[in-house]
């Protein structure tokens, strides 16, 4: 059995990225795929960081070792060492030529992620094994570079990352989708957005951000609805419906640019079917246009839709495909929004709301806009929408004490991962989706 030499453990993106050409290193990972033919065996081996291509042949190994790879079962863990060389018919450009390799754990015969099609039902039941895949390592990747640089965005800009609770006993966003817990001896439930929250937060810390997982209900099975999502969300005092537009298009444009111009971004992206120029084009302003315009649109393309109704998946997927960049529609009727939507003081049918969409079909990624300031209107709108002012106590107290201008967002993080990495479905935009009909594994 072949014995690991001294080299030093090299991590398979520094070794694609050029970093050893010519250097003994030592990997150690997990046997991805494994093919032979002739004298060789070809392993490709994954570490985390990447996937790396290691080739070896019969007369540079002892024996034992060479018939000992031959058999090794896929997902067993391995520490191998040997030369690293340039080679352009090797996936990424590189790979290592085998001098010793050491099984650390024999993995079992039948990995139950086989060579061959599995149906999406086999690859979410394996889902723990599944997103081993390069396709889920690419994507959760992609996923943390967003993250990052939205925090470095948002960092840079002078906001400060806020916590909400996740156990909370009022609606944000209508009954319809909460999901209830039993509190001890009473009802609680799961948050659907940390807003109300903020909106006490910003007489405390001013511009204020937050990523954590919200809940819905959501009964219906779309490409477009977890139940648990990642939700990036931002308030800020001092600013209206104009002003929250903004930080949504410079945010979102920095990011997108990051990600465009870092290498190993452009090569998952490339690989995922994204081609990077198509997020580095982005600038801007956004196209900005009304909801009575959208509404006209879609009735002059033959699609019925009555104004005061909530834009649908089929009115968004027909309207983003008209589009090749992200575009706000503003001044949703306020039967469409939730009550703390500020109404326009010009025309008072309608808020100072605003969704981002994406293009190509992909839709809402983001739902925001002005909230109402003032004691008075908010009781009015929480009249109107049926909602007990005795839940709302706190909340209505921030119009007492202070009250300001103030507007934020939400950005449903698979939403927008989904269309930058262009998945046809929201669920692989997050390792374990949680969806109608499924909370395992
Ligand atoms: O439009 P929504 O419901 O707005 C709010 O929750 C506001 N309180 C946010 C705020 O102003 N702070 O949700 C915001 C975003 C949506 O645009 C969508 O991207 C995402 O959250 N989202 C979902 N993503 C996946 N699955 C679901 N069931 C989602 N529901 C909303
Ligand atoms: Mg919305």
């Amino acid at each position: 059995m072949g014995v690991v030499s001294m080299a030093r453990i090299a991590e398979v993106s520094e070794i694609l990225s050029g970093k050893h050409v010519s250097e003994e290193v030592i990997v150690r990972g997990w046997l991805h795929n494994k093919r032979s033919s002739g004298g060789i065996h070809f392993l490709m081996v994954r570490d985390g960081t990447g996937i790396i291509q290691c080739t070896m042949k019969k007369d540079r190994v002892d024996a034992e070792t060479f018939e000992i790879t031959k058999k090794l079962t896929l997902e067993s863990t391995i520490e191998l060492n040997g030369i690293v060389r340039e080679d352009k018919r090797a996936p990424g450009g590189y790979e290592i030529q085998v001098s010793g390799l050491k099984v650390i754990y024999r993995a079992e015969e039948g990995f139950p992620i086989a060579k061959k099609y599995h149906g999406p039902d086999f690859l979410l039941d394996n889902r723990h094994l599944w997103i081993r895949s390069q396709k889920m390592q690419r994507i959760l990747r992609m996923r943390a570079r967003f993250l990052r640089a939205a925090r470095e965005w948002l960092d840079q800009n002078g906001f400060t990352e806020f916590h909400a609770p996740t156990l909370i006993t009022a609606a944000c966003e209508g009954g319809a989708t909460l999901f209830s817990v039993k509190y001890f001896d009473r009802e609680a439930y799961l948050t659907q957005s940390w807003q109300l929250y903020a909106e006490a937060a910003i007489a405390s810390l001013g511009k204020i951000y937050t990523i954590a997982p919200s809940f819905r209900a959501e009964k219906s099975r779309t490409r477009r609805h977890l139940t648990e999502f990642w939700h990036l969300e931002v308030e800020v005092p001092w600013c209206d419906l104009e002003g929250i537009m903004k930080i949504e298009e410079e945010m979102l444009t920095y990011v997108l640019h990051k990600l465009a111009m870092d290498s190993a971004a452009a090569r998952d992206l490339e690989a995922l079917g994204r081609e990077p120029k198509d997020l580095a084009r982005i600038e801007p302003p956004f196209p900005r246009i009304t909801y009575d315009e959208v509404v006209e649109i879609l009735n002059g393309d033959g699609i019925n839709f009555e104004w005061g109704n909530d834009l649908g998946w089929i009115e968004e997927k027909h309207l983003t495909l008209k589009f090749d960049k992200p575009f706000f529609v503003t001044h949703y009727p306020r039967t469409a929004k939730a009550f703390y939507h500020k109404p326009d003081p010009k025309r008072s049918e309608v808020t100072l709301s605003v969704d981002l969409l994406a293009p190509e079909g992909y839709g809402e990624i983001t739902g925001g806009g002005q909230r109402i300031e003032d004691l008075n209107e908010l009781m009015e709108r929480i009249k109107e929408n049926n909602l007990n002012p005795e839940d709302y106590k706190w909340y209505i107290d921030l119009r007492r004490y202070g009250t300001v201008p103030h507007s934020g967002f939400g950005l449903g993080v698979e939403r927008t991962i989904a269309w930058i990495c262009k998945l046809n479905h929201i669920r692989d935009a997050i390792a374990f989706p949680r969806l109608i009909n499924r909370v395992y594994p």
